[in-house]
């Protein structure tokens, strides 16, 4: 008898969805389809590839390392690939940054951070600190604890007492904001719950999936010194921001701020593998050595430490160390601000932000993510050979760092005239 197997896709309505596109490889900015066609990356495939697609150092890497060994139980062995991507690892982190937990993606990377801060603040004496504060337009994964931190939005409705319970932050909607409407609702949280509080997670300098919300890096200094003040740990999640989206390699060196933890993933591998990493201190290290088996960390995933991943990692890492993120990514940032300033003139917009690789135009309407709107938007961008996925009324450009300014450019007119065409 025939059965039908199917494939269900991420974050798609299947009753609806269009086929997906065939692929037949990618290369640099592109995904080259099976018919010939040539569509630009125009949001690095879920924001993973940094150097672009095909790179041929990280290919190369991963083609040799599977050569010697894929995998071996990271608890009783190690291998070259990740002894070499910590010593690297260390070479762009913060002294303080020391120890690395490796992990599958980012929404683990997560977990392990809440974990982690959990258990050290049982261990430390402090079993009263059980709670977490996040913010109004945070997005940190899509697993359970991920899912607990991150906003009530459209992600997380579906899922009501999946979820545990979280302190919910207000907080600003834009640059211009003042800044105590970023950081009001945290301080008066913290007056009142201030012992009882675990850690405070947050996504330095930009909340990706929340709508592309910019932080004025005040309000992360803020947040983050009256958290260390109060014995509460500082969670950045830069598992989008991380690896020179933002201009730096990563958006906490242009705050003042070290973390507690750091999540790492997407662009890590430069895009090719899955692989999380969870990086924190030695104090909170420290604090689960232990005679005793209980106080160990109980967290460990079969893939734990793969070595291809692990390989392509450290091959993106040496791209990172040969090249000048600013001067990569300035170009992108020009290329959007010169559109974005032209086109908030023609088109009915709420604001225009750029910070490093990232353009974002909102757009002065009440569209929620996954509706109509952006479904059409995205559907007339892929005519176009342009693959963009708004969210909602927000629609941002966030290309591989291989991208010209005028393929920017040319993204930006095919999203104007799609926008033009739609709400005409
Ligand atoms: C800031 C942030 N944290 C966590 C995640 C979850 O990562 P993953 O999809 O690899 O689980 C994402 C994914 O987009 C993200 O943007």
């Amino acid at each position: 008898m025939h059965r039908l197997m199917r494939i269900w896709r991420p974050y798609t309505q299947m009753q609806t969805a269009l086929p997906p596109l065939p692929v037949k490889d990618a290369e640099g900015a592109y995904i080259n389809l099976k018919c010939g066609r040539k569509i630009f990356d125009g949001i690095s495939s879920w924001w993973l590839i940094n150097h672009g697609h095909a790179n041929q150092e990280i290919t190369e890497a991963i083609s040799s390392q599977a050569k010697k060994i894929e995998q071996v139980v990271f608890a009783n062995f190690t291998h070259e690939p990740a002894e070499e991507l910590i010593e690297l690892l260390g070479t762009f982190l913060p002294k303080s940054l020391s120890s690395v937990f490796f992990s599958d993606n980012g929404s683990t990377a997560v977990e392990v951070a809440m974990k982690m801060a959990y258990q050290y603040q049982v261990q430390s004496g402090r079993s009263n600190r059980e709670k977490f504060i996040t913010f109004e337009k945070a997005y940190h994964g899509d697993t359970c604890g991920a899912m607990s931190v991150s906003a009530h939005s459209v992600f997380t409705n579906p899922y009501g007492k999946m979820r545990f319970e979280v302190l919910h932050a207000k907080q600003g909607c834009y640059l211009s904001d003042p800044i105590d409407n970023w950081v009001n609702d945290f301080e008066k949280i913290i007056q009142t719950h201030s012992d009882e509080i675990c850690a405070v997670i947050l996504e330095p300098l930009i909340q990706g999936a929340g709508g592309m919300v910019m932080w004025p890096v005040k309000a992360i200094e803020i947040i983050s010194q009256r958290a260390k003040e109060n014995n509460i740990l500082v969670i950045f999640d830069e598992v989008m921001t991380g690896f020179g989206r933002t201009g730096s390699m990563f958006a906490f060196e242009q705050t003042l701020v070290i973390p507690d933890f750091l999540c790492l993933s997407k662009g890590l591998t430069g895009g090719f593998l899955p692989m999380g990493l969870t990086i924190t201190t030695e104090q909170i290290f420290d604090a689960f050595l232990n005679d005793s088996a209980e106080k160990m960390f109980f967290h460990g995933h079969s893939f734990t430490g793969n070595a291809l991943s692990c390989a392509a990692s450290v091959a993106n890492l040496k791209l990172f160390q040969k090249m000048n993120i600013k001067k990569i990514i300035q170009p992108i940032e020009e290329a959007h601000k010169a559109f974005l300033e032209k086109c908030s003139r023609r088109l009915a917009i709420k604001e225009v932000r750029v910070c490093g690789s990232i353009g974002v135009l909102e757009l002065n309407m009440d569209y929620q993510y996954g509706n109509n709107f952006s479904q059409k938007m995205h559907q007339l961008a892929i005519n176009e050979n342009l693959f963009v996925r708004p969210l909602g009324n927000v629609i941002y450009l966030m290309p591989p760092f291989c991208s010209t300014s005028q393929e920017i450019e040319r993204s930006w007119e095919i999203i104007e005239n799609s926008i033009l065409e739609l709400i005409i």
